[in-house]
């Protein structure tokens, strides 16, 4: 079967095309014919070495990707999964069944969900992990209905998915924004809206001088937005301190450090997910879809900034 992956970390350049044995199916596993795969920043810090550390074992080629949608190829009977399902599915760049970045991907059933009714692979495959990353930052975060959260990077994918899964949940929601961004937020539901830049952390505490609940932090802005949370509030980091720095401790500020990976396997929120993908409570953004031999490509204007939606490679 055929894979994009690279052999060497590096720039956007490595990406290319190799040759691999189909995987095969185990006991408890569904193989996925993958017919869309999301390409999101983690994949950019896959194929740039920097989790390197994490996959040392692995020989390569390394293939990076976490998000897939296409039909089961063949599944264990005992998952309940039949030859032709249409499905979404999240599974762990380079290690276990391989990155989604393939024509065929073995994952656990329970990184599997139904494809969300009526929307097509290359939507439904820019679901699993930003969803699921969006979740487990407001599950740790622990808010009730009406209280505060700010999400930055809002127009983001993560950003875009906590806005809308906090208002489902009765939150109160203040988002940032570029001029251009506004009516993107506005829809997706933000209650507040200030201004990306210098002057988001002085809008906030214009808007709630008392201080917010929570933030979800998909924009890392860490210590420029850290002080508009109020004394016991938390702060939902998306990157590791590891990987691209801290946020400085405060007493009474509660880090979570966010890790999607942990979640692969949380089927029930895979498939609420899926439901209100389908139901229209979470709006799936697709900014292009490319070949997948245009892997390189999609990996530059990835890192350029700027784009809305995700770019989904076609397999
Ligand atoms: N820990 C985990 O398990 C996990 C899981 C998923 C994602 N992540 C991380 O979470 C972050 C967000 O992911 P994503 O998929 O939502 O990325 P995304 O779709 O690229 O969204 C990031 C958003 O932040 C904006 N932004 C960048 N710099 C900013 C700044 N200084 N001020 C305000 N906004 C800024 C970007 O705008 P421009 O495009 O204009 O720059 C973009 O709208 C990434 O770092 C990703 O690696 C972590």
């Amino acid at each position: 079967m055929w894979v994009i992956g690279f052999d060497e970390p590096g720039g956007p350049e490595v990406l290319r095309g190799f040759d691999l044995p189909e995987p095969a199916v185990g006991p408890g596993q569904v193989r996925i014919r993958v017919r869309a795969a999301a390409v999101n920043p983690s994949d950019v810090v896959t194929r740039s070495g920097l989790s390197q550390p994490r996959y040392a074992a692995v020989n390569p080629p390394y293939v990076p990707g976490w998000d897939a949608a296409g039909t089961v190829d063949e599944a264990d009977p005992a998952t309940g999964w039949r030859v032709g399902d249409e499905v979404v599915a999240i599974t762990l760049p380079v290690l276990d069944g391989g990155g989604a970045y393939a024509e065929k991907i073995v994952v656990p059933a329970e990184s599997v969900a139904a494809l969300p009714a009526g929307r097509d692979f290359a939507s439904a495959a820019t679901l699993p992990m930003n969803g699921l990353t969006a979740w487990q930052a407001l599950d740790r975060l622990a808010l009730e209905p009406g209280q505060s959260l700010v999400v930055t990077g809002a127009a983001g994918a993560v950003g875009g998915y906590a806005i809308e899964l906090a208002k489902h949940a009765g939150l109160q929601v203040i988002a940032d924004a570029a001029p251009a961004d506004r009516d993107l937020v506005r829809t997706l539901g933000a209650d507040i809206i200030v201004d990306r830049g210098a002057e988001t952390a002085a809008q906030i505490r214009a808007h709630l001088p008392g201080g917010v609940d929570a933030v979800i932090d998909a924009a890392l802005l860490r210590d420029e937005i850290t002080p508009v949370i109020r004394a016991g509030g938390g702060y939902a980091a998306l990157r590791t301190a590891q990987l691209s720095g801290g946020v400085t401790p405060r007493p009474g500020l509660t880090v979570h450090e966010i890790f999607v990976g942990t979640d692969i396997h949380e089927k029930d929120r895979l498939d609420r997910l899926s439901e209100l993908a389908a139901s229209g409570v979470l709006s799936l953004r697709v900014a292009d879809v490319l070949p997948a031999e245009q892997a390189s490509e999609a990996h530059r204007r990835l890192e350029r900034g700027g784009v809305r939606g995700r770019i989904v490679l076609e397999f």
